[in-house]
């Protein structure tokens, strides 16, 4: 290295490091970030895939602790709480922006060994699992590869190659668009949905409980770690590009992931089709792409719900059955509904109560013989229920959840028997495991139940639920 080059890199160095001491002064007044514990840092293995679960969450009740349980019982990872105790930017119930904020800090401080690990990003709030993680991951995978397959039908396998169009984002489904503004982008600039034109019956598409949903909502994501750091930071970017004080959304952390998503597709089709394939500019706003920022964050939706059951406009087509009966579901007008069957990626999941080893009976039940809740227009058994709507159903359908009855046998096994093995088998060619970020390798089998704060506290079962016990336990 000549003397030059190295006095040059010496004044960037320094450069950095005072920018870097800037920012920490400016943000000394913020809560302090803990560095993640040396655990964190294991290699890579290619054999290997870890699943993080994030839980936006910054204080307990009742509904987090059933988004809590049903995780437990259902060997799901260990609750990451997002923005727990929260102040400033990180208080999720002052700003839903704390939703891109908090999330987005995890991700950065991830070490670059857990860039192609999954993250699971959910509502703390109104969401519960009625399956395991291995099968969510097989209809992730699923999704993702039929999103592959549209989007070379749509745009051509040449030009999807090409430009790096493909999906690995999945949000979940929305009937409607948010904030509503017909001309805006985030509401007319994305894909129509692929489930057919008579999906929800002759009314399909008329109203909001019979449209198909293809807007995002952003309180169920999942996609690899780096396309998540890298759609956080897109969105961040967007709020600080777009905060209007006047604006009545203006913390609605949902609006700029639609807007992010907007771009993406709007781009996608103006490349791929050029202004022909866009609605006239006099009936419909185009997006403000001026500086040329990056739009193609892998950013799909999922329509089908195979992952994440939304409620709003959906409570007429979710039903409770048992599927040991064929064609339960002969009675409703829908053209999926003639023949819904289990799927087999339920079917060859670990038994439902196979945990409580000493029943025999109960242990060996299968999963046709407990009530599962399914869409009745695409008839998938939903691993993840959101409710989006109207939040009497959490209190409603909780009993009605298979598990229910036993609840508390469910969670002593889960509490003893330490498992961090995804399903019994590779999903996606690999073997997947549960992310374990800040336990110590003493931790026992009580690091089952319970969660970690997004600072490194573990938060036992006891301090976040006990005093809901009562309530989860008998309805
Ligand atoms: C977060 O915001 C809520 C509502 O403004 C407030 O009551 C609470 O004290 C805040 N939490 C923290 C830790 O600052
Ligand atoms: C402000 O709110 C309206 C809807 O109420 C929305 O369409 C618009 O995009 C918002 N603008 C910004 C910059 O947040």
């Amino acid at each position: 290295m000549t003397s030059t080059k190295l006095l040059q890199r010496i004044a960037a160095v320094a450069t950095l490091a005072i920018i870097l001491l800037l920012f920490s002064l400016l943000h000394s007044e913020k809560v302090e970030w803990l560095p993640l514990p040396e655990a964190l840092s294991r290699g890579g293995d290619n054999e290997l895939s870890r699943l993080h679960l994030l839980v936006v969450a910054t204080a307990s009740n009742l509904n987090l602790c059933r988004l809590v349980l049903s995780g437990t019982v259902l060997n799901y990872p260990p609750p990451i709480l997002i923005d727990w105790e929260g102040e400033g930017i990180y208080n999720a119930s002052e700003s839903h922006l704390a939703k891109i904020t908090g999330p987005l800090r995890y991700l950065e401080e991830l070490s670059p060994s857990k860039d192609d690990d999954l993250v699971l990003m959910v509502d703390g709030y109104d969401v519960i699992f009625q399956f395991g993680p291995d099968v969510l991951l097989e209809r992730y995978f699923s999704a993702l590869s039929a999103s592959e397959a549209r989007l070379k039908g749509q745009l051509g396998a040449e030009f999807v190659q090409q430009h790096n169009v493909h999906n690995t984002i999945v949000f979940g489904p929305d009937k409607t668009c948010f904030p509503l503004d017909h001309q805006h982008p985030r509401c007319w600039a994305i894909p129509s949905s692929p489930l057919p034109g008579d999906a929800f019956g002759p009314e399909t598409d008329h109203d909001m409980e019979h449209h198909r949903p293809r807007w995002v909502n952003s309180g169920t994501i999942i996609g690899p770690v780096a396309d998540m750091r890298e759609l956080f930071r897109a969105t961040w970017s967007k709020v600080e590009k777009t905060f209007d004080p006047e604006n009545g959304s203006r913390n609605s952390d949902q609006m700029y992931f639609a807007d992010v998503f907007a771009d993406q597709e709007y781009v996608r089709t103006l490349v791929r089709y050029g202004e022909a394939g866009l609605p006239p500019k006099e009936e419909k706003t185009r997006p403000d792409l001026g500086d040329g920022h990056p739009t193609e964050f892998h950013i799909g939706l999922d329509y089908d719900s195979r992952m994440f059951q939304t409620c709003a406009g959906y409570e007429g087509f979710l039903s409770w059955t048992h599927f040991d009966q064929p064609a339960p579901f002969t009675d409703l007008e829908t053209p999926t509904s003639q023949e819904i069957i289990l799927q087999k990626d339920v079917l060859a999941s670990q038994k439902p109560f196979a945990a409580i080893i000493d029943d025999k009976t109960l242990r060996d039940r299968p999963w046709t013989d407990v009530s599962l809740g399914v869409n009745v227009v695409t008839g998938f058994a939903f691993p993840l229920l959101h409710f989006t709507s109207d939040k009497s159903l959490r209190d409603k359908w909780w009993p009605q959840m298979w598990f229910f009855p036993q609840l508390k046998r469910l969670m002593l096994a889960a509490s003893k028997k330490r498992n961090d093995k995804i399903g019994s088998q590779k999903i996606n060619g690999v073997r997947w495991q549960k992310d374990m970020p800040y336990e110590s390798k003493k931790t026992g089998g009580e690091a089952n139940t319970g969660a970690w704060s997004d600072k490194g506290e573990r938060l036992s079962w006891d301090l976040l639920c006990k005093e809901h016990e009562e309530t989860l336990f008998n309805g």
